[in-house]
C-alpha cells in the first residue's frame, strides 16, 4: 500500500484505496482497496478467497527500478524464481529482458516453459544439485553453474564430459559476513551449509582448471534474504572483489560476479523510502568494491521485485472471543502463506473495504485481535494482538506484501486446496492459476 491520498489519481501503480460511488445518485460509497484499476472486493466475489492478487505494473516498475539503479554497470538481472514461480510472471519478466536464478530442475523447466530463449540467462544455484539436474541444465545451455562444493564440481565435470560439453561455472563462496535477518534465511556465515569458505576458493579454482570439462567464469556470493541494511552486501563484495583479483593473478578468466539476492522490503512500514532510493543505495554499496574490475554483474533479486506486488485476499469466517481475547478466523491459513508461522514474519493486514464511522470524517473503529486460520495448529496465525479496524463476518481482509514466498510455499496441509492466483494489468484481470480442487489432491495417490 502506498501513502497516497484517498482521492486517488486514476492509474495507481499497485494497491491503493479508492472512494467508490453507489446508487443512481452516485453517492459516495466506502473506500475499497484496488489493485491497479480493479477492486479487490470484486475479485474476491468473482474468484473466491483465499486469492493471491498481483499487480503487473508494480512488478514491471520494480524490475525497471532495480535495473536502472545499476545503469553504467554491465549487468544481468536473474530474477530468483523461488520467490514466485508462476509461469505468467516469469513470462512477464522474460519479456523485459530479465534472466533467472533457479535452484532445481523443476524451476529450470518452468523458465524454459515460460521462454525457451531465456536459457542463456539462467544461473543455477543450490547445495544439492543432482546429476539429472546438472545434465538438464547443461543440455539447456545455461549461463552459469553456481557450484557449492568440491563434490559438486566433480559431478558437474562428469556430466559435462558425458555430453562432450564444457560447463561454465562460478564457485559460490561463503564470505563469513553477518547480515541481520531471521536465522533461517541468513546464509553467509561459516557455520551455514552454503558455498565454500572463501579462504579455500583459490585452491578449488586451481583444481577446476585441471578439468577440461569445466570452465571457471565467475565468482558468486549470497549472504541471505530480507536484509535491509546495505552495508553487509558491500562488505561481502569487498571480499569477493579481492578474490577475483587473486584469481585473475592465478590466470583464471573471471567475467562474472554473481552478487546473489537478498535485498529486503519494508513489511512493517511500507510508507518509508521509495524502492528506487533503496535499490540505489544497494547498487552504491556494490559499486565501490567493483570499481575498476571490469566484470558483468549478475544479480538474483526475488522478494524485492515481487514481494510488495502481491496480496493475499481472505474472508472472515467467524469472529470469536475466548475469555476476552478476540480472534478473527479467516479462510486463509498457514498452508496458504506460511511466513508468519515459520519465521514469525510480520505482514500488514488491511480491510478490503474501509467503512466510514458514524460522522463523515470519522475513521472506522479499531480493536485488538488475532487473525488466525482454520488449520489445527496454534502456529496458524497471520497476526497476534494486532490493532485492526473492526470487521464483520463475511468481510474481506488483504494480507499485504505476499507476492514473494507466498504461493510458492503453499501446501495442502489439512487437505486444503491451494488458492487461485490472478494478475491485474490496468483494468484487465487474468486468472494465472486456477484454484485447486480436492480431487487434484487425490490424483497422485495410488
Ligand atoms: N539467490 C540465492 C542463492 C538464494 O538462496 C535466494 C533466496 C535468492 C537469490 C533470493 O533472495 P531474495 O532476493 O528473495 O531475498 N522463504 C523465505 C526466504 C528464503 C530465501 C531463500 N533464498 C522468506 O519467506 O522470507
Amino acid at each position: 500500500m502506498t501513502s497516497r491520498s484517498q482521492n486517488e489519481t486514476p492509474r495507481p501503480p499497485g494497491f491503493v484505496y479508492r472512494k467508490t460511488k453507489r446508487g443512481i445518485l452516485r453517492r459516495e460509497g466506502p473506500s475499497v482497496l484496488f489493485c491497479e484499476n480493479v477492486s479487490l472486493q470484486e475479485l474476491a466475489e468473482q474468484y473466491g478467497t483465499p486469492l493471491y492478487v498481483y499487480s503487473a505494473a508494480m512488478i514491471r516498475e520494480r524490475y525497471d527500478a532495480f535495473d536502472a539503479a545499476f545503469r553504467g554497470q554491465p549487468r544481468t538481472i536473474c530474477y530468483s524464481v523461488k520467490a514466485n514461480s508462476n509461469l505468467t510472471l516469469l513470462r512477464l519478466l522474460a519479456k523485459r529482458g530479465c534472466g533467472f536464478d533457479v535452484v532445481s530442475g523443476g524451476e529450470l523447466e518452468r523458465v524454459l516453459a515460460a521462454d525457451r530463449k531465456a536459457a542463456n540467462k539462467v544461473v543455477f544455484s543450490g547445495v544439492g544439485k543432482t546429476r539429472e539436474e546438472l545434465t538438464a541444465a547443461l543440455k539447456a545451455g545455461i549461463l552459469l553453474f553456481n557450484v557449492e562444493s568440491e563434490s559438486e564440481l566433480w559431478a558437474l565435470a562428469e556430466c559435462a564430459g558425458r555430453l562432450h560439453k564444457t560447463a561454465p561455472l562460478a564457485l559460490r563462496v561463503n564470505p563469513d559476513v553477518a547480515a541481520e535477518t531471521h536465522p533461517y534465511i541468513s546464509t553467509g556465515l561459516r557455520k551455514h551449509k552454503f558455498g565454500v569458505p572463501i579462504s579455500e576458493a583459490r585452491a578449488l579454482y586451481a583444481k577446476a582448471s585441471g578439468a577440461r570439462q569445466l570452465k571457471a567464469r565467475g565468482v558468486s556470493v549470497h549472504i541471505g534474504s530480507q536484509i535491509t541494511d546495505v552495508a553487509p552486501f558491500g562488505e561481502a563484495m569487498e571480499r569477493v572483489a579481492y578474490l577475483v583479483r587473486e584469481l585473475r593473478g592465478d590466470g583464471h578468466r573471471i567475467d562474472y560476479i554473481d552478487a546473489g539476492g537478498g535485498l529486503g522490503i519494508a513489511y512493517e512500514n511500507a510508507n518509508g523510502l521509495e524502492f528506487s532510493a533503496i535499490v540505489t543505495a544497494y547498487a552504491r554499496a556494490l559499486a565501490g568494491p567493483l570499481r575498476g574490475l571490469d566484470v558483468r554483474l549478475l544479480l538474483e533479486p526475488g522478494r524485492s521485485i515481487v514481494g510488495p506486488a502481491g496480496v493475499l485476499v481472505t474472508s472472515v469466517i467467524y469472529r470469536k472471543e475466548n475469555d476476552g481475547k478476540r480472534f478473527l478466523v479467516v479462510d486463509a491459513a498457514m498452508n496458504d502463506l506460511i511466513r508468519p508461522a515459520l519465521y514469525g514474519a510480520y505482514h500488514q493486514i488491511v480491510p478490503v473495504t474501509r467503512r466510514a464511522g458514524s460522522s463523515r470524517n470519522e475513521l472506522q473503529k479499531c480493536e485488538l485481535t488475532d487473525v488466525v486460520g482454520p488449520v489445527c495448529e496454534t502456529g496458524d496465525f497471520f497476526a497476534r494482538d494486532r490493532e485492526l479496524p473492526v470487521v464483520d463476518e463475511g468481510d474481506r481482509l488483504a494480507i499485504l506484501d505476499a507476492g514473494a514466498y507466498g504461493m510458492v510455499l503453499a501446501s495442502n496441509y489439512n487437505t486444503r486446496p491451494r488458492p487461485a492466483e490472478v494478475l491485474v494489468t490496468g483494468k484487465s484481470v487474468k486468472l494465472i492459476r486456477r484454484r485447486e480442487k480436492v480431487s487434484d489432491l487425490f490424483r497422485a495417490e495410488v
